[in-house]
């Protein structure tokens, strides 16, 4: 459960900041809330300044009567911790609380998120204001969960940082010999003799940018800065985590990620979280599957428990470039896409849209105009009125997937620091175009981690594994072997956790279960193509093309031009009793979708069913029943046929199998079946 308390629906709400505004304003917030169904207000998350006015003195006040008013109007509270910005007394103070920036800047008070991860001040405050709310909230039962700051990001390069990285270091590698060899220091002669001579990779030393992007002249030092910056923040997440678990042990704690957030190991933060939320701004013209696959990952990160959407505009956000609205029907239809992917919530940034400053023309439930007659008011009053209808039916449920796709932070950053083969080099682009190929076939997939359990997958697919590290080309050789089919693509299996290259031919770990050995990468400049042949079709050749031999392997498609036509673009390798496919190049949508209709096929796994190419298709399970999810992302109206019986929930229509159900733009359906059969 994301949240305590009965999980008697799905939650909806989101960001409230009464403290803002009069106490006039927040009995007519009340009455808003009311009219809209909402459940749960986020309290709390820049208050700081207010709570903590000085060094010595901590002021409740005020929050203490705004709990009040929203407990007596029977709302659950999620509530944060308010540390994601320092107060400006405490920048003064204490210098030592302020970030340094990439390019060595320090920087003044201001903005948020601009606390230093290392500053001893603020490790010290932040967890003295945790656990100061646990204690004086601790027996207000409408707090359901704890909110820690709030999207943790960024970096510093401070000298708090400096210090902290070198101990980091020593912990990890124990000697500088060790050091020296992960980092191949031998290289232009970098070879540190004293733990004090590791300065931070930034623009000062290691770094630089290059096409619009940061290069390092050491992948490996910068690799570990990042890793270490990602500690960092979670050791701040982790210190307020135990400051208020002292006191309300029974309350789950959480903070809110940011999907495919690059400078954080999500990962390894989700082993220390009680559930997973998130925040889903997607930008203007963002594809359906590019938020279904980001709902599959956080999904994935604490394997398939259920998570809460924690945030997302009712209408606009107003830091895009261009702030477009969400066209009618749009947030209902992206709410129900998280529900549809794993949330136990529907919850939004923000409920009343703020006076000043920066998110003043922010989206919010709460207009300017300040009553309910707005076009955004009314979408999500029915919207509310829908969850409030469905109650306690869906919460709990799970998404059952035979196929995953791997997702390696470690390698998110090794595969894109690396300098060479080719600028197009972009990883989570590479996962994209394999994601969509399963969501067009309407084949539910687990975005998953390398610690992650392969055995109740029948397919896992792991393109662009640059690095293979910590043993997990033997969780795939025992996985193949044992009836497992595999997938993976050009650039896969150089280089081992350090971003060492393994030696002996690519993809070195990988290279018996692929049955090839990969002797050169041709990257192609933008623009240019290659081209191969499967099943009878040509399909382009983009970004890299591997020239290999088959060590054991078929191939399935050679390429058509250059010195290396006729070498295997795409391979089948019989491995045990399971099948390991290798894609030497990049393709089109056209290609992905029919190679992993074939591997699908192959590896016993159907999609859910049949529909139109707009309609997304989810399905959801609980003890309840069985959920299935219809979304049509379309602009037209579309007409789904329905594999199996089963009741229209938002409707109470009764379908047949066989039957059609007419679906408007925008518009969903969720269906609880009669008789669904495992596919
Ligand atoms: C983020 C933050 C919120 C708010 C919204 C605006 O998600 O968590 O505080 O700034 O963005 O989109
Ligand atoms: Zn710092």
């Amino acid at each position: 459960m994301v949240m305590t308390g009965k999980a008697d629906k799905i939650l909806f709400g989101g960001d409230y900041n009464p403290e803002q505004w009069d106490e006039a304003v927040w009995e007519e917030d009340m009455r808003l809330f009311k009219l809209a169904h909402i459940d749960t207000v986020t309290l709390n998350v820049f208050s700081w300044a207010a709570l903590q006015p000085d060094e010595n003195t901590y002021d409740f006040a005020k929050l203490d009567k705004i709990l009040d008013r929203v407990e007596a109007n029977g709302l659950k509270v999620c509530m944060a911790t308010s540390t994601a910005a320092h107060p400006a007394w405490m920048a003064r103070k204490y210098p030592d609380v302020l970030r340094t920036e990439h390019n060595g800047m320090r920087r003044k008070f201001g903005s948020r998120h601009n606390s230093c991860p290392n500053s001893p001040t603020y490790r010290k405050y932040a967890a003295a204001l945790a656990g100061k709310l646990a204690e004086r909230y601790r027996n207000r039962e409408s707090i359901a969960a704890w909110h820690v700051a709030n999207e943790y990001g960024g970096e510093c390069y401070c000298e708090n940082c400096e210090k902290a990285f070198r101990s980091w270091l020593k912990e990890k590698y124990g000697t500088l010999e060790e050091l020296n060899r992960v980092w191949d220091t031998a290289f232009w002669g970098h070879t540190f003799y004293d733990w004090e001579e590791v300065v931070v990779p930034n623009l000062q030393s290691e770094e630089f940018y290059w096409e619009g992007s940061i290069r390092t002249n050491f992948q490996g030092i910068s690799l570990d800065y990042r890793r270490f910056n990602s500690d960092s923040m979670l050791e701040c997440y982790r210190l307020e985590q135990e400051a208020v678990k002292k006191y309300t042990p029974h309350i789950p704690v959480t903070t809110n990620l940011m999907g495919f957030y690059k400078p954080l190991d999500y990962q390894k933060w989700a082993q220390n979280m009680d559930f997973i939320s998130w925040d889903n701004y997607p930008a203007y013209g963002a594809l359906p599957e590019q938020a279904a696959m980001t709902h599959d990952l956080m999904r994935g990160l604490k394997q398939g428990m259920p998570f809460a959407l924690m945030e997302q505009t009712p209408s606009v956000s107003n830091w895009h470039t261009y702030c477009a609205l969400k066209r009618p029907g749009v947030m209902r239809l992206w709410s129900y896409q998280a529900v549809a992917h794993g949330s136990d919530t529907v919850m939004f940034f923000q409920m009343r849209r703020s006076i000043g400053a920066c998110e003043k023309y922010h989206g919010a439930l709460i207009d300017h105009a300040g009553h309910e007659h707005t076009r955004v008011f009314r979408e999500m009053e029915t919207l509310g009125a829908e969850l409030e209808k469905l109650g306690g039916v869906l919460p709990g449920g799970r998404t059952k997937a035979k196929a995953a796709i791997v997702m390696d932070w470690d390698n998110w950053w090794a595969a894109e620091y690396s300098a060479g083969p080719s600028r197009l080099i972009n990883y989570t682009e590479e996962l994209l175009t394999y994601y969509k190929a399963f969501y067009r076939l309407n084949i539910p997939v687990d975005m998953i981690s390398v610690e992650d359990d392969l055995s109740g997958y029948q397919l896992v697919a792991a393109p662009m594994l640059y690095m293979c590290k910590g043993g997990f080309d033997e969780k795939l050789r025992q996985f193949v072997a044992a009836g497992g089919h595999f997938l993976t693509s050009y650039f896969s299996g150089y280089v081992e956790e350090h971003d060492l290259v393994v030696t002996g031919g690519y993809p070195a770990r990988l290279r018996d279960i692929l049955g090839i050995w990969v002797e050169e990468s041709d990257a192609l400049p933008e623009g240019n193509k290659n081209c191969f042949s499967y099943n009878g079709i040509r399909y382009p050749a983009s970004v890299m093309c591997d020239l290999l031999h088959l060590e054991g392997a078929e191939a399935l498609g050679a390429y058509g031009e250059d010195f290396y036509a006729g070498y295997p673009a795409l391979t089948a390798h019989d491995f045990g009793k399971g099948k390991a496919y290798y894609v030497a190049t990049r393709s089109d949508e056209a290609f992905y979708k029919e190679l992993i209709g074939q591997v699908c096929e192959g590896a016993g796994i159907r999609p859910l069913m049949d529909a139109p190419e707009r309609i997304e298709v989810t399905v959801r399970e609980n003890g309840n029943g069985v959920f299935l999810f219809l979304l049509n992302h379309g602009e037209d109206t579309e007409e789904v046929m329905l594999p199996a019986a089963g009741e229209e929930l938002l409707t109470g229509i009764r379908y047949g199998a066989g039957e059609k159900i007419v679906m408007e733009k925008k518009d969903v359906a969720i269906l609880k079946m009669d008789g669904w059969t495992e596919r």
